[in-house]
């Protein structure tokens, strides 16, 4: 595996790699590698030639109270992950080789409308514009022919499929399913952040979502008063939950003759913000849990 940090070295290889026909997959990270983010490289691996792996934790979709300062840097272990797992080329971009005029960028993606206001655009304002413009900084710099994200963050690859349509882009955008702990709580850099109490107590978070798919998968099609008892139970142990939401696959309000849903949640247990969502077919015969 090779490991560059500016993006002249990055062409240099792509550019070798391309005159001879190679096709390339990209997935991007912010580093502190888990079985989730393998997970995609894995899948790329079967896809591409060549996968090049980002590392870069991106200063503009970090809301001013966040843990941007505080994020886990783990380069030596991840790059030791990201090598076994097959990826052919590491990229750990300087800050001044993603925005060489500094950052905030005077040229930026604003992103508006429903898809971006709601959900995770509403509890961070500016957060969705921060990732769009990363990915399609990346996405300029390696121009992949593949990219790969996790569905766990269900909306980002909503807001990046739409990037890619909205901009034209000839790149090909996969969905991968949530990697999960044992206990079902997905895998995220940040549940390192959780007290040992807090762990325990995270896994409700997942079991939370596979009733309400449940009741789906059941035929109940209240979905406010199907979200409002999870979020009553998930109080109680301690979340403070921002939103828990049931919407159509493409984040449109849902309908009750709809058969494919996603339910949506994310929330505080301590000073620790969580994400999680289910994607749920109600016809057919298993959940996708
Ligand atoms: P990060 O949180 O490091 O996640 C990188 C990729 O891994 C994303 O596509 C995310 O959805 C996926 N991922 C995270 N946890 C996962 C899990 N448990 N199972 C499967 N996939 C998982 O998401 C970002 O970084 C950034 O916003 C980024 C897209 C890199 C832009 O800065």
């Amino acid at each position: 595996m090779e490991q560059v940090d500016n993006v002249n070295a990055l062409r240099a290889f792509l550019v070798a790699a391309r005159s001879s026909g190679q096709t390339v997959a990209l997935v991007p990270t912010m580093g502190n590698v888990h079985e989730g983010h393998l997970s995609l490289v894995s899948w790329a691996r079967g896809q591409t030639d060549l996968v090049v792996a980002s590392i870069f934790v991106n200063p503009l979709q970090f809301g001013v109270n966040e843990d941007f300062t505080r994020y886990p840097r783990t380069l030596k272990e991840d790059s030791e992950k990201l090598h076994a797992a097959g990826v052919d080329l590491l990229y750990t971009p300087t800050v001044g080789s993603v925005y060489p005029n500094g950052s905030p960028p005077c040229v930026a993606l604003r992103l508006s409308g429903d898809l971006a206001e709601t959900l995770e655009g509403a509890c961070r304002p500016g957060h969705f514009d921060g990732v769009a413009t990363v990915v399609l900084i990346l996405f300029n710099q390696v121009q992949p022919d593949l990219a790969v994200f996790g569905e766990k963050d269900w909306q980002q690859l909503a807001v990046i499929r739409h990037m890619v349509s909205d901009l034209s882009l000839q790149i090909a955008v996969t969905g991968r399913p949530t990697v999960r702990e044992v206990d079902g709580l997905a895998m995220s850099s940040r549940n390192q952040y959780l007290s040992p109490k807090e762990r325990t107590i995270a896994s409700n978070l997942y079991l939370s979502l596979t009733s309400v798919v449940s009741a789906l998968k059941d035929g109940r099609r209240d979905f406010a008063s199907l979200c409002e008892g999870q979020v009553d139970l998930l109080s109680r142990l301690g979340f403070r939950i921002q939103y828990m939401e049931i919407r159509s696959p493409d984040l449109q309000m849902p309908e009750g003759r709809d058969e494919e849903f996603v339910v949506l949640v994310a929330g505080y247990l301590g000073r620790t913000r969580l994400i999680d969502c289910l994607y749920v077919d109600a016809k057919a015969d298993d959940a996708n849990l």
